[in-house]
């Protein structure tokens, strides 16, 4: 089979498509024929190696110290399962899935088996039905980070929730489910998106590069810090002061992402009642994931960025 595989840790030009072996599943895993995957910020960390200083060790330790322990790295799928073990329950040949791989990596590639059981090597659940593999590869990344910390915010309908960083992977989703819960929300992003995000629903867009924004700060009971603590802004620091006093911060950042099927069949749900629509920025083939790795690097994408893959030649 096709796969992009990462040898060494360094810059887009690491990344090179390679002929290796197909997998075939174990008793409890299924194997699945991957059509899209995504190039997410966790694989530019992965690839560069530019991980955060708290996380370089432990990271390192997981993924291999000198170079990659897997070489096929990538974390996100959509496609069909292909062949099953004798022990698989929840899925059938010919189901449309779409999941994470979590530390198992492997999603670079035509081909990737996985168990059907939530651990953190991944987990999966059937496609929404009426979206491409493509944008469902930015609901499973996006919809995980942006359900699991909204969950944890425990928004109330009617409540004042602020997403700052509302033009990514995750930020695009929490504006939505947001949206959905009932609050009146407030997207945070540059000048550039002020429009799209207001077209996934926000109440009130606010410009983080603009000094003048600083008088549109409300009092919030939920903030949503959806690009990580990496990127920050004056505007950032102000919003978090204008949380009520009852109000909560989370970030992204906050604790590890939680791998839980639960949550992609709940994220299913809701896109197949149109309540949320994953957005994709671009999609590259799977010969141009550098350039992929490039523009996703940039840290200005819009929504999510997915790589198709053909399996035709
Ligand atoms: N906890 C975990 O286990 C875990 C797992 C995976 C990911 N993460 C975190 O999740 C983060 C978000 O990933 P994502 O894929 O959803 O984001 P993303 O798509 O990479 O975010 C891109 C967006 O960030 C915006 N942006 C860039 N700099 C900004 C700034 N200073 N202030 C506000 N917005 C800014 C850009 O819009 P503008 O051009 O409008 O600025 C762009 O649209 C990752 O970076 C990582 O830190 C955490």
């Amino acid at each position: 089979m096709k796969a992009v595989v990462c040898t060494k840790y360094g810059p887009p030009e690491v990344l090179q498509l390679k002929e290796v072996n197909k997998p075939s599943p174990k008793h409890d895993e299924v194997c699945i024929k991957i059509y899209a995957t995504a190039v997410t910020a966790s694989d530019i960390y992965i690839r560069g190696s530019q991980l955060p200083i708290r996380f370089w060790l432990p990271m390192r330790l997981f993924l291999g110290f000198t170079k990659p322990r897997k070489s096929i790295i990538g974390m996100v799928l959509a496609g069909e399962i292909e062949s099953v073990g004798k022990d698989i329950k929840r899925f059938k040949v010919g189901d449309q899935v779409y999941g994470i791989t979590g530390f198992g990596l492997g999603a670079y590639a035509e081909y990737k088996c996985m168990k059907e059981t939530d651990s953190m090597h991944g987990c999966l659940s059937l496609k929404p039905a009426n979206i491409s593999y493509e944008e469902a590869t930015a609901a499973a990344y996006g919809g995980l980070l942006a359900l699991q910390r909204l969950e944890e915010g425990n928004i109330q309908r009617g409540q004042k929730v602020l997403i700052y960083g509302a033009s990514g992977t995750s930020g695009t989703i929490a504006i939505q489910l947001a949206k959905y819960y009932g609050a009146e929300v407030t997207g945070v992003c540059s000048t550039n998106h002020l429009e799209f995000v207001k077209s996934l629903g926000a109440d009130k867009v606010i410009d983080y590069t603009k000094e003048e924004s600083e008088n549109f700060i409300d009092r919030y009971d939920f903030m949503l810090d959806a690009v990580g603590k990496a990127k920050s802004s004056k505007i950032k620091e102000l919003c978090k002061k204008a949380l009520s006093s009852e109000g909560k911060y989370i970030s992204i950042d906050d604790g590890k992402l939680e791998l839980k099927s639960e949550r992609l069949i709940k994220i299913k749900g809701l896109i197949d009642a149109g309540h949320i629509k994953p957005v994709v920025d671009r999609i590259y083939p799977m010969d141009r994931i550098v350039e992929a790795h490039e523009y996703v690097g940039m840290g200005r994408k819009r929504g999510g960025v997915a790589i198709s893959i053909d399996h035709s030649n």
